[in-house]
């Protein structure tokens, strides 16, 4: 389990600025977390403390009960906490199958390629010797992209707004490879997305915003205090929490 106690992150500029406030939240095994909500409200941030990117100010992260608040990226990654970027790199002459060789060589179980490239729904034939680089759309290398963060066997895998940049079509493969490998691997997954297709596939959402958790629910619940937000005109009672209009909520 990935645990944050009371985790805050503060940055320094003219005046300081606390991007996450307090946070507490727990990362149960082999679950599906979706974290969403308004732009700027520290999702990516909330990604990057769970990597490592950044440090907390202060509070605590465990993994299994270890203390990793002190460990960077590389050794954290070590650990089994993996990020998927928002626009994953591309790099000149190197190959799928070597990107995938790279990313399983790691991994202590013996990892077959075209099967990666099959759960995330490429055909291994086509793309084993594609080059990693711009001739690959961007829902071919988000699909790539999960296959290396598969390939690592990770404890705990992380994809800020996996949809970004993707076409609808694509987007609806991507939403389907994440069913897929929920059933088949072990990792525990945080997606940031906005889509309610992500959000459908999600075991539990959180909402945050202004730095803060401002809900967090089984899937069900969230989703119908958003639909009910959603419908009301501001003059219907509103789920509390979820949304967060004052005028809403009278
Ligand atoms: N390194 C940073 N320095 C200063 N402000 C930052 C930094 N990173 C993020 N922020 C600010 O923190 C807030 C949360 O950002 P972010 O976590 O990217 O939100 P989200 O991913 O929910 O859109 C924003 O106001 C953003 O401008
Ligand atoms: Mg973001």
């Amino acid at each position: 389990m990935l645990e944050l106690q009371q985790v805050s992150l503060e940055v320094e500029g003219d005046k300081s600025f606390e991007i996450l406030k307090n946070i507490n939240l727990k990362f149960y095994e082999k679950k599906i977390y979706v974290v969403t909500g308004p732009n700027g409200g520290g999702k990516s941030s909330l990604a990057k403390i769970i990597m490592g990117v950044y440090n907390p100010t202060s509070g605590k992260i465990q993994l299994d009960g270890q203390d990793i608040t002190p460990l960077n990226i590389t050794e954290r990654a070590r650990m089994g906490i993996g990020y998927a970027f928002q626009n994953p790199p591309r790099f000149k002459g190197l190959k799928v199958k070597d990107l995938l060789r790279m990313a399983a060589s790691h991994n202590p179980e013996k990892i077959n390629i075209c099967d990666l490239l099959y759960d995330v729904g490429l055909c291994a034939q086509d793309y084993l010797n594609r080059d990693v680089d711009v001739s690959l759309s961007g829902g071919e290398m988000k699909r790539i992209e999960i296959a290396t963060v598969l390939a690592r066997n990770l404890k705990v895998a992380v994809f800020d707004e996996p949809e970004a940049g993707i076409d609808l079509w694509s987007f609806q493969k991507l939403a389907e490879t994440f069913r897929d490998i929920h059933v088949k691997y072990d990792t525990t997954i945080v997606i940031i997305s906005h889509q309610e297709r992500i959000m459908e596939l999600a075991d539990e959402i959180i909402i945050m915003s202004n730095g803060m958790i401002s809900a967090q629910s089984e899937r069900d619940i969230i989703l119908a205090g958003i639909m009910n937000n959603a419908a009301c005109a501001c003059s219907t009672k509103c789920v509390k929490g979820v949304g967060q209009s004052a005028e809403c909520l009278g």
